[in-house]
């Protein structure tokens, strides 16, 4: 069992999360009134039946069910869940727990945020990607007019606890989605961390979740230094400036992908501008070419969406003065932050992927 200190909260890593969960309730019982368990279909029937066989307060709980998906994670669903809320009785004593992934986890961070003007809430990542992203930073949100975390909040929970055996139900599509953020974070900070993700074997939840840990403490090491993304933060967003724009581009255009195939891409695009920019050594931009290209498909951009693509990074949140921001590697394990390139560079890279990767 691993307890990782964050600014103000701490994440327990550990197969036996109950155990954990119970002392967090047992110890503050007299302040929590009541217990509200938000899950989606997939979270209820793989962790819940495991947790309320050893967590008596959860059998007491209210479960709030809704639907999964990305497309869910919106201001309508939320009025219910605040709605749901009030006649259920909760008061600013309740305690509201988020089992789930990572929709759960920032829609229900969003609401718990907000109900009232702010209930304690606790969050129970189910997904790979909600373990080793989503679990450290405090940026809960929804989607708006179908631009990403467009509306949210910096807010941390009370408690996280990461069960590592979680992930075993997880499809190979939904594992790799969340492992292409466990790959950013051996490009970013660790070059050691690196070479141990890629012997990982990618087809066992069992070997990825080893892995599960450290890069819960990269990541959180990361953003202590710079809670709210005023600098080093910025690392984290390697790939992202063009993976954000892909996603955008294929979610538009009816054939979405899932958040880490998006980034996987554009890490791979933002390897090639970290070559131009930061002088990534060129052996480093075919070893990350190579690696990402072996486990992900290739998805074909034809020309007219490369120029929209592009457009589409103007859009970025990390953006300002009208320039592309980029965070790039000078070399594996080292990222620099606040750099820029050309439009005409930045369409180079979508074409490096789309010449090199097929
Ligand atoms: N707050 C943050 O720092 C942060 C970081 C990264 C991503 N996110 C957000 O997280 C979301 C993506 O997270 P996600 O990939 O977890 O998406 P998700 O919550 O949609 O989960 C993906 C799918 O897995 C299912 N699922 C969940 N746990 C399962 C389990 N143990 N076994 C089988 N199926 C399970 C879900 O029902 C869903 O169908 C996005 O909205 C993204 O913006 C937030």
């Amino acid at each position: 069992m691993a307890k990782i200190k964050t600014s103000d909260y701490t994440i327990a890593v550990s197969k036996d999360i109950a155990s954990e969960i119970n002392t967090f309730i047992e110890t503050r019982r007299e302040r929590f009134s009541r217990l509200f368990i938000l899950v989606d279909e997939n979270s209820l029937k793989c962790c819940y039946p495991q947790l309320v066989a050893e967590i008596p307060a959860f059998e007491d709980a209210e479960i709030i069910e809704i639907e999964s998906g990305e497309e869910n994670k919106n201001i309508e669903v939320c009025a219910q869940l605040w709605v749901t809320l009030d006649e259920l009785g909760a008061d600013r004593q309740a305690l509201f727990v988020n089992l789930g992934g990572g929709v759960i986890g920032d829609m229900g961070g969003f609401v718990a945020s907000t109900f009232k003007r702010g209930i304690a809430f606790i969050n129970i990542p189910t997904t790979l990607l909600a373990q080793v992203d989503a679990s450290v930073g405090g940026k809960v949100g929804i989607d708006l007019n179908h631009v990403k975390n467009l509306v949210g909040v910096f807010n941390n929970p009370k408690a996280v606890f990461v069960n590592p055996d979680f992930i075993a139900t997880l499809d190979n599509r939904q594992l790799l989605s969340g492992f292409a953020e466990v790959i950013k974070h051996g490009l970013i900070a660790d070059p050691g961390y690196w070479q141990k993700i890629k012997k990982t074997n990618t087809s066992s939840p069992e070997s990825i979740s080893k892995l599960i840990e450290t890069s819960i403490r990269i990541k959180n090491k990361i953003v202590s230094e710079d809670p709210f993304e005023k600098s080093i933060r910025k690392a984290l967003n390697f790939g992202h400036t063009v993976g954000h724009a892909i996603e955008s581009h294929f979610l538009e255009s009816g054939q979405p992908l899932l958040h880490g195939e998006a980034i996987a891409m554009g890490m791979v695009c933002e390897a090639w501008l970290s070559n131009k920019i930061t002088g990534l050594p060129d052996e480093s931009l075919r070893e990350i070419t190579t690696y990402i290209s072996s486990l992900y498909p290739y998805h074909v951009i034809e020309k007219p969406a490369v120029e929209h693509i592009t457009e589409l990074m103007f859009h970025d949140k990390k953006n300002t003065n009208g320039k592309l921001n980029f965070s790039l590697l000078s070399e594996i394990g080292k990222c620099e932050i606040n750099q820029t390139a050309s439009t005409d560079l930045a369409r180079e890279a979508l074409n490096y992927y789309i010449n090199t990767v097929r």
